[in-house]
């Protein structure tokens, strides 16, 4: 069957794509890059935010009246799949396919028996399955946990995804060391929340255990996604300073500067916890790279709640940020107890936060111009003459492509740098390395 499929979402979802992928090609599936020549379409959603909720139905509708003039198999998989909002959804646009994020293995059966509304409690075994290596990949995703155990008043997530579930240790490994063996330089180990790995099982490794034990495979990149704030130990500061594979790149959500809106949307910790967490980070690891998550005008979110942010990303000073405008999802606590503010008081305290993270990682970017860093480089970049990056810290780098002989790793110098970029020249004569390069 010739397959297409798109993905929406984060991280996970483009690891469950992976799964889903390599699931589909055991029966025999092809894939093909445009959903005109597909027979089946398979939406991997995402429903953190009315935005890709939206963005599912306009596809949807889209592929609802292609189906009416040829043979198309529809399914929608992945988070906004588990909910009944979603299965609704799927109902409207006829989707032949529906299964939850803890369902992937069993995408075979449902295709075959044109399951509609595919058992979505189905047990998650995706824990204990060990995935095939990527082929020709220079970096890749490892899932550590699955699931959220936290109650952030604004989440669909643990909705979507249930309780965290960690996996066994050695299945971790085993997957990093065969990705090691398939040519993979980078991994990034990914959850939820990476840094209370291990909780949910006697026996296992703390994640700075895990860290240590990763280390040791040789991979020469580690990083990991997402680690909550309440969970970062001074013991995990520790494991990064003394793992030389681990990645000097920290993403650390804060959501809020004030007091008073973390405690509506239950985050556990306060400003000052947070603040400390960083002062502890910044003294184990001197040249750490900082980004965050940060939601603007959550309900009740007054203008001085919203100084104390813009305050805190002063006091922090992060590389880069994700800033969302609050979105009510139904089946959240904040949904249904709190009050919407006003679209345009949302907008507009947006747009002040993108001015001063854009006057941050413009200046924080400039800190690196001069200095060496190691570049991941994957292909051809969209700016013309130049290959695409990026460094240990997550920084994207470009390069220039004369100077490139193909993917993998390089030591640049970075000579020029924006908010959003940073340009490179190689330094002195590298390895070759041995797959051409390719657009990205
Ligand atoms: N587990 C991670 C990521 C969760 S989703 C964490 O705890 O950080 C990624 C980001 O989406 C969150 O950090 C948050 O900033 C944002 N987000 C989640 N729900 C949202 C909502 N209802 N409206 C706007 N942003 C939201
Ligand atoms: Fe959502 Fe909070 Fe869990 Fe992150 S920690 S996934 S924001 S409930
Ligand atoms: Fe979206 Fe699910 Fe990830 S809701 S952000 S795809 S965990």
């Amino acid at each position: 069957m010739r397959t297409h499929i798109i993905t929406y979402g984060c991280q996970m979802n483009e690891y469950d794509t992976h799964l889903v992928r390599s699931e589909l090609a055991s029966i025999g599936a092809q894939f093909v890059d445009s959903p005109d020549e597909a027979e089946f379409v398979l939406l991997n959603t995402c429903a953190v935010r009315g935005k890709p909720v939206e963005k599912v139905r306009s596809v949807l509708g889209e592929l609802r009246q292609e189906k009416q003039k040829r043979n198309l198999l529809i399914g929608m998989m992945g988070c906004l799949a588990q909910l009944e909002e979603g299965q609704q959804i799927a109902r409207k646009f006829q989707v032949d396919v529906l299964l939850g994020p803890g369902a992937i293995t069993e995408i075979g059966k449902a295709i075959e028996s044109r399951s509609k509304f595919w058992d979505l409690t189905f047990k998650d075994r995706l824990t204990s399955h060990v995935p095939p290596a990527p082929r020709g990949q220079l970096s890749a995703f490892v899932s550590i946990s699955r699931g959220c155990n936290h109650h952030c008043t604004y989440c669909i997530v643990p909705t979507t995804r249930g309780p965290e579930v960690s996996r066994p240790p050695d299945l971790i490994l085993r997957e990093i060391e065969a990705m090691k063996a398939a040519g993979v330089v980078e991994v990034m180990l990914l959850g939820q929340n990476v840094n209370s790995y291990g909780k949910d099982q006697p026996g296992y490794p703390s994640f700075a255990e895990l860290l240590r034990m990763v280390g040791k495979v040789g991979i020469p990149r580690v990083k990991f996604t997402t680690s909550h704030p309440m969970n970062f130990s001074d013991d995990l500061v520790a494991a990064m300073a003394e793992t030389p594979q681990v990645c000097e790149y920290i993403h650390l959500p804060v959501q809020s500067g004030s007091d008073r809106v973390l405690k509506r949307m239950a985050r556990e910790y306060k400003r000052d916890w947070y603040l400390d967490r960083i002062k502890a980070i910044r003294q184990g690891i001197p040249d750490i790279v900082l980004s965050t998550d940060i939601i603007v005008g959550f309900p009740g979110e007054t203008e001085e709640d919203f100084e104390q942010t813009l305050s805190l990303y002063d006091e922090v000073g992060y590389d880069q940020a994700y800033m969302f405008i609050y979105s009510a999802r139904p089946g959240t606590p904040s949904y249904k107890h709190f009050e919407d503010l006003p679209r345009e008081l949302k907008v507009e305290r947006l747009q002040r936060l993108i001015e001063k993270q854009k006057e941050w990682s413009y200046r924080k970017n400039q800190n690196w111009v001069g200095k060496t860093v190691e570049v991941l480089v994957r292909g051809v970049a969209k700016e013309n003459g130049y290959a695409e990056g990026h460094d240990r810290g997550n920084h994207p780098v470009l390069l220039p492509s004369s100077q490139v002989v193909g993917p993998g790793l390089y030591q640049a110098v970075i000579r020029q740098a924006t908010p959003h970029l940073m340009f490179g020249e190689v330094a002195g004569a590298q390895a070759a390395a041995t797959i051409p390069l390719v657009m990205a």
